[in-house]
């Protein structure tokens, strides 16, 4: 056996040695274009050659032959290959190397490795969820949370090390008007019950007692400049909407398996920007205009014109100030190498005039500068189209959507195994329903729209946590069935390699795990592994109904466990990635 499991780079690495070993001309330019096939054509397809004999007026097809005549042999032991059409090659392991792969790679840790990705070894700080304070999270606050905790672990995963960072909106104007209402009309006991809606509702008061231009607006305003001036009574009031907000928000994230490592949110940035006026004038890139500090991008179509306000013309920072201040903390406190922000497509323009801005600022003070990625998503619609909204027209709560989900989810269990006890059914319920809301977001390419549809998210069939949790819990009854543990490097040793059509099908579909992890995580692209589990899912389900498992002869039952185990670790590891958790029963 020769190959190293690497093996897309592997086949390219060949091809181009075949090159000059077969004398093509400008051997050095020619770019094999390796990647994965359509399961039909093999495992791995070289596109490059049609283009380098195009550009040179030779027979691609001539071409072809010469490369693969001039191969390292100790690759056509483990590829058959093949020229299709008017010069592609294709690669197809055998099976011994694919029953290789499948005993290699039996363990979480295994697979890990081969999907390192360019961003191994490095620091990213992935900024997610970033709520307002004093305020509950509603569905608008579901997509970030969501894809966010996705891209964490895909990072993790493919070898970075990722800093959760929770950037809340914790610093503002609004919070005049909430401590303006707090102390007129704060009821402890519905501060005690639910302090988030408590303050909501204060909020409000606070709000519609200061209209524009009144008395009481000054009244607000007062407060809050004793807030910013460090007044102890103010300070403690915001203490404690920043302490009971983040308790309420925890609550979600516990239900979908996010913890931070930092709430370093804009309150925090406070001190730091002083800084940011500082450089950024000193290095000529913001300049004074009506007496706000703006920065202005004269290459860029739009930003030419439209200025960036780093600071208000009332001398108050904003939201430009505190994110600039935190750019340059996680380049410096954290090392970052990359730095990712998840939002909505509505914030597009605020980082591209960030990151435009962080890049000159850095480059004219010899800062190092990490990767700066604005990860954006749709917005979330209902089958009409429209916002999402309930009933009655209001936004609605994450919390009351995650219970929905959960009920929804009771409802199906209960339908289909009335028998089980109530607690088990709860449990079920629990990761399906919080799994579909999930996966129904990280299954689509983020970019779009994610309309939400409870009929598709929880459907036992097609590209849903249903269909993928349930094809889990099957194998795992496969194994009951056995009565063998899933991987038993024991048992597994008696296995051959795959034979029959759906075998060989499964194993190749499984090697592919590797990759769909690392373009997933380096495209930062949730849906990309989505995809993949869905097909390995769909090739399992022909395995299954092509070829019975538990049959009597040794070899063959072993093979054809060994294909269950190592599919039912991709899906749990799969999944676990993108923040679902799994089940053994449904
Ligand atoms: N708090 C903001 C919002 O609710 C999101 C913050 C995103 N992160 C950042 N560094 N700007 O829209």
């Amino acid at each position: 056996m020769h190959v190293t499991f690497q093996l897309a780079p592997e086949i390219e690495a060949a091809l181009r040695a075949a090159a000059a070993a077969a004398g093509l001309a400008d051997a050095a330019d020619f770019k094999p274009d390796v990647r994965t096939a359509e399961a039909r054509h093999g495992d791995f397809q070289a596109n490059g050659v049609l283009g380098y004999a195009k550009a040179r007026k030779l027979n691609p097809r001539a071409v072809a032959e010469q490369l693969v005549a001039a191969l390292p042999a100790d690759l056509r032991a483990d590829c058959d290959v093949t020229i299709a059409g008017p010069g592609f090659i294709n690669f197809s392991l055998k099976p011994d190397v694919l029953l290789a792969w499948l005993r290699q790679f039996a363990t979480a840790p295994a697979l890990r490795t081969a999907a390192a990705a360019a961003h191994a070894g490095q620091t990213w700080v992935v900024d997610y969820s970033s709520p307002n304070t004093a305020k509950q999270m509603h569905v608008g606050h579901l997509r970030s949370a969501v894809i966010g905790e996705a891209i964490c672990r895909l990072l993790e995963f493919t070898g970075a090390k990722v800093v959760r960072d929770n950037h809340l909106g914790d610093w503002g104007t609004q919070f005049g008007k909430l401590i303006y209402g707090y102390k007129r009309w704060a009821d402890p006991a519905a501060l005690a019950a639910d302090a988030i809606e408590e303050l909501e509702r204060l909020y409000k008061l606070g709000h519609n007692a200061t209209p524009d231009g009144s008395p009481e607006l000054d009244v607000a305003r007062a407060e809050l400049v004793k807030l910013q001036q460090g007044d102890p009574e103010n300070v403690a009031l915001w203490q404690t909407f920043s302490d009971v907000s983040l308790a309420a928000f925890q609550k979600i994230y516990d239900r979908l398996g996010i913890r931070f490592d930092h709430n370093l949110g804009e309150s925090f940035y406070n001190g730091h920007v002083e800084r940011i006026y500082r450089e950024l004038t000193e290095t000529g890139l913001a300049q004074e205009s009506e007496g706000a500090l703006v920065v202005f991008h004269p290459e860029h179509p739009r930003f030419k014109t439209q200025p960036f306000i780093v600071r208000k013309a009332d001398g108050a920072s904003n939201y430009a100030s505190t994110d600039l201040a935190t750019a340059a903390y996680r380049a410096e406190h954290f090392k970052a190498d990359g730095v990712v922000v998840v939002t909505d497509f509505r914030q597009a323009d605020h980082f591209e005039q960030l990151y435009l801005t962080v890049r000159k600022w850095f480059a004219a003070k010899n800062y190092r500068l990490p990767e700066l990625h604005h990860v954006t998503f749709g917005a979330v619609t209902g089958e009409d189209g429209k916002a999402l909204k309930t009933r009655s027209g209001d936004v609605i709560r994450l919390k009351a959507l995650l219970d929905e989900a959960e009920d929804r989810a009771f409802a199906i269990v209960t339908e289909k195994n009335p028998d089980l006890p109530e607690n088990e059914r709860r449990e079920i319920a629990r990761t399906v329903g919080i799994g579909a809301v999930q996966y129904a977001d990280l299954s689509q390419n983020r970019s779009s729209n994610y309309v939400f549809s409870w009929d598709k998210m929880l459907a036992l069939d097609g590209n849903t946590a249903p269909y993928l949790l349930y094809a889990v819990a099957r194998i795992h009854s496969i194994f009951r069935k056995a009565g063998a543990a899933p991987g038993d490097a024991a048992a597994e040793s008696a296995a051959t390699a795959p034979e029959t059509a759906a075998e060989i099908s499964l194993a190749r579909k499984l090697t592919k795990f590797p990759d769909a992890v690392r373009l997933a995580g380096e495209s930062l692209r949730p849906h990309f592994l989505g995809l993949y589990l869905y097909e390995l899912a769909g090739e399992y389900s022909s395995f299954n109904n092509a070829d019975k498992v538990l049959v009597d002869e040794p070899a063959v039952r072993a093979r054809r466990l060994l294909l269950c185990a190592r599919t039912l670790l991709l899906l749990e590891t799969g999944l676990g990635l993108l923040g679902l958790r799994t089940l053994t029963r449904m």
